[in-house]
């Protein structure tokens, strides 16, 4: 049962070591030429990929997580090459609260964001809610984004070529705005579908809020079924590689596409069709607002 949902989600693609947490570890202390990162979800699969090839081009790297034993450990590896630096810190996206404090400890931590990877994802196969009250998936993969991103532009604001990347999937569901908490009809894999799908239309809604502000924004579906906690987890047997879905991400980091595109894989693609209906996105901005207070 567990495969089967996961073959529903995902086959429809094809230094300076400073390992303390965030709460009280000061100023942060990246040289002038290096580019600052911040990758959410970063203590394994994709994430961890990801950070560890930016620290190998010398960035300092803002590592992201649950799990400090694991952050700790991405921190020692991704600084292993001696060219990049890193930093762990701790942070539980199923909390809005949780994730204000993160936003505050780098805020309060560094002058200037230049990249922002929203990656940190779950699947859950029964129906649960954050400590805020929100479906579980559309809380951690998409609202805790959200807040993350707004509570951090006036960082990226200062970066340079500052840019804005969710990693979304190819699996969409639409949203229903009747029951976003999937109150009456649960399913894993619709509530992993219209989070990813949110995170498209957040895109596109954003690149356009932040036109002439030089923040560019895009999401993409790296790679499916990569060898990942997500995918193994769920039962699935791995088809593609972290790698391949890394080198995704870095070429959605280094293009050159105008603000607010979806890629799959290398490719700009077409995402489902409830991403261009701009009454949907309005609906989802209004109710993502409320739910986070803004
Ligand atoms: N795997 C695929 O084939 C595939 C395909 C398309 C898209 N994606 C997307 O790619 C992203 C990465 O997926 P993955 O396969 O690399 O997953 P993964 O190996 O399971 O890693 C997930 C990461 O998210 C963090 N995370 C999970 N729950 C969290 C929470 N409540 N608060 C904070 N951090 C949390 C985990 O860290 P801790 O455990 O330390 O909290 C971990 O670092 C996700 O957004 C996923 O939807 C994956």
């Amino acid at each position: 049962m567990l495969k089967a949902t996961l073959v529903l989600l995902l086959s429809f693609a094809s230094s300076s070591v400073q390992a303390q947490t965030g709460t009280g570890a000061g100023p942060a202390t990246p040289s002038p030429s290096q580019r600052i990162v911040l990758v959410t979800g970063s203590t394994d699969g994709l994430g961890r990929e990801v950070a560890s090839r930016l620290a190998a081009q010398g960035a300092h790297v803002i590592v992201h997580g649950r799990n400090v034993e694991r952050g700790r450990a991405v921190v020692d590896q991704v600084t292993a090459g001696g060219k990049g630096s890193a930093r762990f810190y701790q942070a539980d996206f199923s909390s809005l609260a949780d994730v204000r404090r993160l936003a505050a400890d780098i805020r309060r931590d560094y002058g200037r964001l230049d990249l922002l990877i929203n990656n940190a994802g779950i699947i859950t196969q029964e129906r649960r809610v954050s400590a805020d009250g929100v479906e579980m998936q559309f809380a951690v993969n998409y609202l805790a984004g959200v807040q993350l991103t707004y509570a951090l532009l006036p960082l990226l604001e200062n970066g340079r070529s500052p840019r804005i990347i969710n990693v979304s999937s190819i699996s969409a569901s639409p949203i229903d705005f009747a029951d976003v908490m999937l109150e009456r009809d649960y399913s894993p894999s619709r509530a992993y579908g219209q989070s990813k799908l949110a995170q498209v239309m957040f895109t596109i809604d954003l690149a356009e809020e932040l036109k002439g502000r030089g923040i560019v924004v895009h999401a993409l579906h790296p790679a499916g079924y990569m060898d990942t906690t997500m995918v193994r987890s769920a039962g699935g047997t791995p088809r593609t590689t972290v790698a391949e879905g890394a080198e995704a991400v870095l070429h959605v980091v280094a293009t050159g596409a105008p603000s607010g595109r979806y890629f799959v894989g290398k490719e700009i693609g077409t995402p489902h069709p409830q991403a261009a209906d701009a009454e949907a996105r309005r609906q989802l901005r209004a109710l993502s607002r409320r739910l986070i207070g803004m």
